[in-house]
């Protein structure tokens, strides 16, 4: 059965339990990415993050829910590498065991940061369909306790402080553009929208090489879709049932962009905001120069920095 979307109370916990433990990120605004856009850009440095990627929030916001024998049991998720790092994180922080399956696409860079925050990794299958089936395998032979990356309320509240801090800090904003894979950072965005900023409209990103979210939110229904993306924070190749109960009536529209795009927003965000941003982190700037539509004020939210080797490789000049 799926569980019930965390309430906004719950994310203001979760933002008490992460204060202290992780930076305010900075929201700024950049010239030449205005210029860009033609409108002003927030861009919210998740990037700035210890792990590099908002997923760290989380994972600290679901451990301090656990009751001391879930932590003792050890936990175990699956993941491309962000909420990998988010759960070994967390983990060490508790004195728990970690163990991740990643999909063999993993980012190489990803599945060593893991490994050096202390957690067990097992490679697994080619994509994240896999890697849960085997983490749920996992934790039911083991008796770990089982984090599903997308449908757990808890690591949606922990997600959702990004949009409690953003919307603290721009108030005035008109739209939030999320990027999209399991879709629990878009879904805290619309709990947290609806209390704060009913004005605000939530948009979300998707690559149009793994459609899975999109897909569901258009049908309304759970849906697969071939996951070919090259962008692993996005990487999904089915709907999640919790988030998409909550973006199925949040989101105001979702955008879908090629992975050629992704990357060439990664470069616009190098060259004019001064940051490295994994293809994940930059599909939100993409998705505003798609959108057909421009509001006047917007936040792109720069979910996550651990570009790959080749990633960087690849920059290049507007
Ligand atoms: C950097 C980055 N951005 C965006 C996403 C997508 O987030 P969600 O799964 O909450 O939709 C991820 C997921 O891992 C990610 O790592």
């Amino acid at each position: 059965m799926t569980p019930l979307p965390p309430t906004f109370d719950e994310i203001q916990r979760a933002a008490e339990t992460i204060q202290g433990r992780l930076p305010v990120t900075p929201a700024w605004s950049y010239p030449t990415l205005d210029a860009l856009a033609g409108c002003e850009v927030v861009v919210k440095h998740e990037n700035a993050q210890p792990t590099g990627a908002f997923k760290v929030r989380g994972g600290l916001a679901l451990a301090a829910t656990l009751a001391p024998a879930q932590l003792a049991a050890g936990l175990i998720t699956a993941s491309t590498g962000n909420h990998a790092q988010s759960i070994a994180y967390a983990a060490r922080l508790h004195g728990a065991l970690a163990t991740i399956v990643m999909p063999e696409s993993a980012p190489v860079a990803k599945v060593t940061a893991v490994r050096l925050l202390g957690a067990n990794v097992i490679m697994c299958g080619p994509t994240m369909s896999e890697a849960v089936a085997k983490a749920q395998e996992l934790a039911d032979l083991d008796g770990m306790t089982y984090v599903d990356p997308g449908n757990t309320p808890a690591i949606i509240a922990g997600h959702a402080t990004v949009y409690l801090e953003l919307l603290t800090q721009r108030p005035d904003l008109e739209a939030i553009f999320v990027p999209i894979g399991s879709g629990s950072g878009a879904a805290g965005a619309c709990i947290v929208r609806d209390r704060v900023a009913p004005q605000c409209r939530i948009i979300g990103v998707q690559s149009s090489a793994a459609q899975a979210a999109y897909r569901s939110w258009r049908a309304g229904a759970i849906e697969v879709a071939p996951c070919l993306t090259r962008h692993s924070g996005l990487a999904t190749g089915r709907g999640f049932e919790l988030p998409q109960s909550v973006i199925a009536t949040g989101l105001a529209d979702f955008v879908l962009v090629d992975d050629a795009a992704i990357s060439r927003a990664a470069t616009e965000l190098a060259h004019r905001a001064h940051t490295l941003a994994e293809g994940a982190g930059a599909a939100a700037l993409a998705g505003l120069l798609h959108s057909a539509w421009r509001p006047s004020r917007a936040a792109v939210v720069c979910t996550g920095g651990n570009a790959s080797a080749e990633e960087i490789a690849e920059l290049g000049t507007p």
